[in-house]
C-alpha cells in the first residue's frame, strides 16, 4: 500500500518554482531516500508533506487522507526530524523531550516512558540533564532525532541528518534509521550525500530543479543507465588494433581513451568478459599497468542525467 501519494505538485515562489509537478508514492514500509543537490527542492517537497507550507496545485495524501484537508490528522502520523535544528538549547535534552512530548498529546506515564525510550534509543540517557549547547553537533542532530520520534509516527522523516557531523554520530544515525524501519516506520530521508542514501535506501528518488528525474531501487536505477559497470585500464600504450577489437567485442558497449596511456571501457551487463580484455591486450603486446574496476553509482546515474555532479 501506498502510505503517502503526492500527486503533480507545485510550489512556487514568486518566479522560483521549488517543487515542479512532483508526483510520487511511497510505499508502507520502505526506506525511501530523496537525493538531491543543495536547492534541487527536496525539503520544499517534504515541509509539504508534513503540511507546514501550502501547495500551489496538486494533492498529497498520507494514509488516505488529505495533508491540506485534515492536517490535524496526518501530523499525528508524522514525526519530522528538520533539516534546522528544532531544540531548545537553555533546556536541558530531557526537558526538551518532554516539551516535544507533551506537543504530540502525551501525558502521564506514558510520556515519561516514550522520553526515556527516546533517549535510550539516541544514545544520550548518560547527557539527559545537560544542555544541548555542550553538545557536539552530532549529539545536537541525536536529541532532533529523539524529539521527533516520541509519539512513534507511522512515517519518520528525516530532512538532511547527518549533515556536518563527526562519523561516530552519523553511523549512530544510520543505524537508528534501520532500527525504526525494522520497527515498523516508514521512513524518508533525504541527502545529498549518495553514498549513504545508497546504504539505507529500499528505494530511491532523484530530484533536480524542483522534479523528480529519476525514480526506483539502486539496481533498477544503475541498469536504467545502461552501464552496468567499467574497467579502466592504464597500460604502457593504447594501441589502436586493441580499441577496435575491444569497439567489436559483443559484451562491451563503448570504449574511450582517456589520455595516451589509459582506456576506460564501459561494459553492456555485469559480465566483464576479462579474459577476452585482457587478450585482446596480451594479442597486440601491450603491457597493462593497472586495471581497475568501477562499479557504477548514482552519483554517475546523476551525472549522466544532468551533466553535472551531485556536489556542484
Ligand atoms: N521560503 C522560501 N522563499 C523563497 N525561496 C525559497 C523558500 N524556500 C526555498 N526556496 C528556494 O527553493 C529552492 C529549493 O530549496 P530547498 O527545498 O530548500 O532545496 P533542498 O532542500 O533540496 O536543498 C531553492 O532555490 C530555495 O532558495
Ligand atoms: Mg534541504
Amino acid at each position: 500500500m501506498s502510505i503517502i501519494k503526492i500527486k503533480d505538485v507545485v510550489k512556487r515562489y514568486g518566479s522560483k518554482i521549488p517543487v515542479d509537478h512532483l508526483s510520487l508514492k511511497i510505499e508502507e514500509g520502505e526506506i525511501f531516500g530523496l537525493l538531491g543537490p543543495n536547492g534541487a527542492g527536496k525539503s520544499t517537497m517534504i515541509k509539504m508533506i508534513c503540511g507546514l507550507i501550502k501547495i500551489d496545485s496538486g494533492s498529497i495524501h498520507v494514509n488516505r487522507l488529505g495533508v491540506h484537508e485534515v492536517p490535524m490528522e496526518t501530523k499525528k502520523l508524522i514525526g519530522l526530524v528538520p533539516q534546522d535544528l528544532a531544540i531548545y538549547d537553555n533546556l536541558t535534552a530531557k526537558e526538551n523531550l518532554n516539551f516535544f512530548a507533551r506537543l504530540y498529546g502525551l501525558r502521564g506515564t506514558l510520556l515519561k516512558d516514550r522520553v526515556n525510550e527516546a533517549l535510550e534509543f539516541v544514545g544520550l540517557t548518560d547527557k539527559q540533564n545537560d544542555k544541548p549547547d555542550t553538545f557536539s553537533g552530532g549529539m545536537k542532530r541525536r536529541l532532533n532525532i529523539a524529539c521527533g520520534i516520541m509519539h512513534h509516527p507511522k512515517v519518520v522523516i528525516m530532512d538532511e541528518p547527518t549533515v556536518g557531523i563527526d562519523p561516530q554520530s552519523r553511523n549512530h544515525i544510520l543505524d537508528a534509521v534501520r532500527t525504526l524501519n525494522k520497527l515498523g516506520s516508514t521512513v524518508i530521508y533525504t541527502s545529498h550525500y549518495m553514498e549513504e542514501v545508497e546504504a539505507i535506501s529500499s528505494r530511491v528518488g532523484i530530484m533536480d530543479h524542483g522534479r523528480l528525474i529519476a525514480l526506483g531501487t539502486r539496481q533498477e536505477l544503475v541498469s536504467q543507465m545502461g552501464q552496468e559497470e567499467k574497467i579502466v585500464i592504464e597500460a604502457q600504450f593504447i594501441h589502436p588494433q586493441v580499441i577496435e577489437e575491444l569497439e567489436q567485442h559483443i559484451g562491451i558497449q563503448d570504449v574511450r581513451v582517456s589520455n595516451e596511456t589509459t582506456v576506460d571501457i564501459l561494459l553492456k551487463s555485469s559480465q566483464t568478459y576479462l579474459q577476452d580484455i585482457l587478450f585482446i591486450f596480451a594479442k597486440h603486446e601491450v603491457a597493462i599497468r593497472t586495471l581497475s574496476r568501477i562499479e557504477p553509482n548514482l552519483e554517475s546515474l546523476f551525472l549522466t542525467l544532468t551533466g553535472r555532479t551531485l556536489r556542484d
